[in-house]
């Protein structure tokens, strides 16, 4: 068998979409972890911000002396990078023989044959506007993996005026429901109880395509299924966000308590430049309207620090707006000016030494809300998908609360909690985790 090192880069549609890579070529390849032994080298790549994108290319400069070295070997970057250069990457990196675009991940074990065939490098990066990705389960055996991510969407049509995404992914297209409830039920088959649903703006699903259900109702679709325990879904666009789908959150049982809404910046005038389509004062008023229906709701949020124009009153916006939400969790960005996306060509770019100092202050007042916040689960008993063995330590237990809060815990020897759903007894706070002890299983794996 055929060996193949992948990479993977960039948001968990990436990852999702690596999986299906790895799936397609099974059978021909075996995953590898070197680089030196394998046959195939694929890097998953991401776009967003400058930094990955440099990534990429140190990475793929790295691989230039196995070709020399084995000229045989398949060297091909996928994903948003290749999307957006396209031929380009075959300039400035000869060694390569394959650029796949997102879309075109499907296509895999034809091109190979094609490169083996011709000795010519292939460029796919063809978009089709009514492209239907077909069901791809990966085969689980063995691995017992508890969580999946299921894409139901790709594409953006949102347009904000920072960000690449759709350029590199195209016009938003929703998957039939069928095709996704089949995947799902694959998965579960195979002993997945979590599953994460995925689009860039997941509130806008089925909007364009005729006949499909709303998000919503699909969210209830996905909780019919049997032995399904947790839904969680990302990313929600804070302007879609609807009655119906906060109320989903006190009604679908099977729906964690966890919502990821990216605000992005506090202040209006930046918000207007972003070509983001709310306000503060509405994107405000949607978290007070969600937190009324469901008030045990984890809420974490991206943040862009520095876009041009941004001044110091309108950071402190934001500052002001992380003390009044007061998430569990944020993921904060230095802007980057980013290939095709309007705000590139906007005057008044901000020093990079202020984007640091801003990055800084937000990571010092959200360090210790974070803190506030897991302080506040000290002495409280939780429900715990339990994943498996803790990495760092064996000894310990690992998984996530509904809030998506991640736990480590102790349990008595002898018991297997894989998979298992349990109540913790939590005791103390890591800095990015909760600590706890093992009380009862709800129910076994
Ligand atoms: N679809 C999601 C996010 C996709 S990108 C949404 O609408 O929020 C993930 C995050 O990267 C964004 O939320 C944003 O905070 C950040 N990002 C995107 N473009 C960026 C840029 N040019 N510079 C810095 N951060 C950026
Ligand atoms: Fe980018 Fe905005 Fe689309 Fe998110 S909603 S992917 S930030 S354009
Ligand atoms: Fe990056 Fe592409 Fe995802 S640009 S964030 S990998 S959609």
């Amino acid at each position: 068998m055929k060996k193949v090192y992948l990479r993977t880069f960039g948001c968990q549609m990436n990852e999702y979409d690596s999986e299906r890579l790895l799936a397609l070529l099974s059978g021909e390849y075996v995953p590898c972890q070197a680089p030196e032994e394998a046959d195939l080298i694929l890097i998953n790549t991401c776009s967003v911000r400058r930094k990955a994108e440099e990534k990429v290319y140190s990475m793929a400069g790295r691989f230039k002396h196995l070709k020399a070295r084995r000229p045989e070997i398949i060297i091909g970057i996928c994903g948003c990078v290749a999307q957006q250069e396209g031929e380009r990457l075959l300039k400035r990196f000869p060694h390569l023989d394959l650029v796949l675009g997102p879309q075109n991940i499907y296509r895999i074990r034809e091109i190979l044959e094609e490169i083996e065939r011709t000795r010519r490098p292939q460029v796919r990066v063809e978009m089709e506007s009514g492209f239907r990705p077909p069901v791809v389960v990966p085969s689980l055996d063995g691995k017992r993996p508890i969580k999946a991510q299921v894409t139901i969407m790709q594409g953006c049509d949102n347009f904000c005026s920072y960000c690449v995404v759709p350029y590199v992914r195209g016009r938003e297209i929703s998957r039939p429901p069928e095709d996704i409830l089949r995947e799902i039920e694959c998965l579960v088959r195979q002993g997945v109880r979590e599953v994460t649903l995925l689009g860039q703006n997941v509130n806008s699903y089925g909007k364009k395509e005729k006949g499909f259900p709303s998000f919503a109702e699909l969210l209830r679709m996905v909780a019919e299924i049997p032995d399904l325990w947790r839904i969680r879904f990302t990313t929600s666009h804070p302007r879609d966000l609807s009655e119906d789908l906060m109320r989903a959150f006190a009604e679908v049982k099977k729906l964690c308590e966890h919502l990821h809404l990216p605000v992005q910046s506090g202040s209006n005038r930046i918000l207007r430049r972003m070509n983001r389509g709310y306000t503060r004062e509405e994107y405000l008023e949607k978290i007070r309207r969600l937190r009324e229906i469901c008030p045990e709701i984890a809420l974490t949020t991206d943040i862009i620090v520095g876009f041009p124009g941004e001044t110091e009153e309108d950071f402190a916006e934001t500052l002001f707006l992380l003390e009044e939400v007061r998430y569990d969790e944020i993921f904060s960005f230095k802007y980057s000016d980013r290939p095709y996306a309007r705000a590139r060509e906007f005057p008044e770019k901000v020093p990079e030494e202020v984007k640091a100092e801003r990055l800084s202050r937000v990571h010092t007042l959200q360090a210790r809300i974070t803190e506030e916040i897991n302080r506040s689960y000290i002495g409280r008993e939780v429900e715990v998908l339990v994943e498996g063995p803790s990495e760092t330590r064996p000894e310990l237990w690992t998984g996530r609360t509904r809030t998506n809060h991640v736990v480590n815990f102790s349990a008595p020897p002898g018991l297997d909690l894989k998979g298992a759903l349990v109540y913790v007894f939590i005791k103390d706070t890591g800095k990015h985790s909760l600590r706890g002890e093992y009380r009862r299983t709800i129910q076994g794996p």
